[in-house]
């Protein structure tokens, strides 16, 4: 008998659901990842649930997200022995069991008290590779320790402008085993989002998300009563220093002295600002418009994608994608499109949100699963695999 390929270990997820349907079980909630957010609404209240979902304005580049994976359809193939497969997909010198990372989301306490520290075991559980966002409602260390010492888990910066914070955070990061730097360029001032200030809801100025700066040394060094006994002043001096200032390119180098590792930068839309990030030496771009978060009425990040992708073709630079993915259909347009690897957002953060880590694993397993389904059943082994001659484009 041929050695089943690794990733058939995907697929079997949804022999499991069937045989526990033998005994009357049935899934924990939906399989579907189109309908996680209407499910997750039901355990969450008004505040958290908008902050997740929300989206800048009137939704428009939100809605556009997934509209632009509506009109990109696959081209299934026949007879192409796609029984075994391999989903296992090399990143900035990696090799990732799936082409799927966990996207940096902060505040994760909002929709459940575990917050990051259970997203990091369900990740590591799978071997998928999780990016901790700086708004992170537990320390770095913490997490780190939640996932376990051989957990792959990057770090994501939202740049302070006080450098020694800044380098401070570096250096934790570094030390806590986290890998890849991602630099998140589209946040440097929140949007207009609407379903948070009809709320007059805000995570970071009620403490929030707040752990990463809150725990480090440099930061409570310019306070003059630490955060635990003026949480007020602490605020005040953090929210001004993450968001309110833009860089600019020159700033770049900076980073890069103070980070040994690859450096990845998210939020590019424009094949422009792809071709600078190589030739300022970048190692990788995510091609992201932030869920929708950020722009009203920007292009839909997929659409962006086929430009970006081949400006930087002959760089060797990685390409990322996310914004909108929800269904192994949805990564496999993706990587059809040029990206190497997309980046899972809201949809694990809904599982969290119905069950802590069990929620996180049974959305990214279902994920999973259903790619590796799709994968196989449109006539493909390897996720390499797929061009845009693969999809038909409406
Ligand atoms: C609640 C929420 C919080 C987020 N926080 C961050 C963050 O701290 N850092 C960051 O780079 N991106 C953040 N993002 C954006 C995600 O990394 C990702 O770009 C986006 O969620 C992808 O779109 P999707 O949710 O449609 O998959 C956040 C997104 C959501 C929904």
């Amino acid at each position: 008998m041929t050695e089943p390929a690794p990733s058939a270990a995907h697929a079997s997820y949804q022999n499991e659901i069937y045989l526990h349907g033998l005994e009357g079980r049935v899934p924990p909630f939906t399989t579907d990842g189109t309908a996680l957010g209407a499910s997750a609404r039901r355990h969450l209240d008004q505040g958290a649930f908008g902050y997740v979902a929300g989206a800048a304005g009137s939704g428009a580049t939100h809605r556009a997200n997934r509209e632009a994976f509506d009109r990109h359809r696959l081209v299934p193939r026949m007879l192409t022995d796609a029984t075994h497969r391999d989903l296992r997909t090399e990143v900035l010198g990696s090799t990732l069991p799936a082409p799927v990372l966990l996207a940096p989301v902060g505040v994760q306490s909002i929709v459940h008290p575990d917050g990051e520290l259970a997203t990091a075991r369900a990740a590591a559980a799978l071997g998928l590779t999780t990016i901790l966002s700086t708004a992170s409602s537990h320390t770095l260390e913490e997490v780190a320790e939640a996932a376990g010492e051989d957990a792959p888990r990057w770090f994501q910066l939202y740049w302070p402008n006080d450098d020694e914070v800044c380098v401070s955070i570096l250096e934790r990061a570094r030390r806590a085993g986290y890998t890849t730097l991602v630099v998140t360029l589209d946040t440097w001032t929140l949007a207009w989002r609407p379903q948070d200030l009809d709320l007059a809801y805000l995570p970071f100025i009620r403490g929030i998300g707040t752990a990463v700066p809150f725990s480090d040394p440099a930061f409570r060094a310019g306070l003059e009563r630490p955060p635990e006994e003026d949480l007020a002043a602490a605020v005040l001096r953090w929210v001004p220093m993450f968001t309110g200032t833009d860089k600019s390119w020159d700033r770049l180098p900076f980073l890069r002295q103070h980070w040994e590792g690859p450096i990845v930068l998210k939020g590019i839309q424009h094949p422009d600002d792809a071709r600078r990030a190589a030739d300022a030496g970048m190692d990788g771009i995510v091609v992201s418009n932030h869920g929708g978060r950020q722009v009203d009425g920007a292009i839909a990040s997929l659409d962006a994608l086929p430009r970006v992708a081949s400006a930087v073709a002959d760089t060797g630079m990685e390409v990322l994608f996310d914004s909108g993915v929800r269904t192994g259909a949805d990564v496999l347009k993706a990587l059809a499109l040029g990206a190497r690897a997309v980046l899972l957002g809201r949809p694990y953060v809904y599982g969290l949100a119905h069950g802590g880590e069990d929620g996180v694993r049974h959305v990214l397993r279902s994920l999973l699963a259903d790619l590796d389904l799709t994968l196989g059943l449109s006539g493909h082994r390897t996720p390499g695999e797929l061009t845009p001659d693969d999809l038909h484009h409406r």
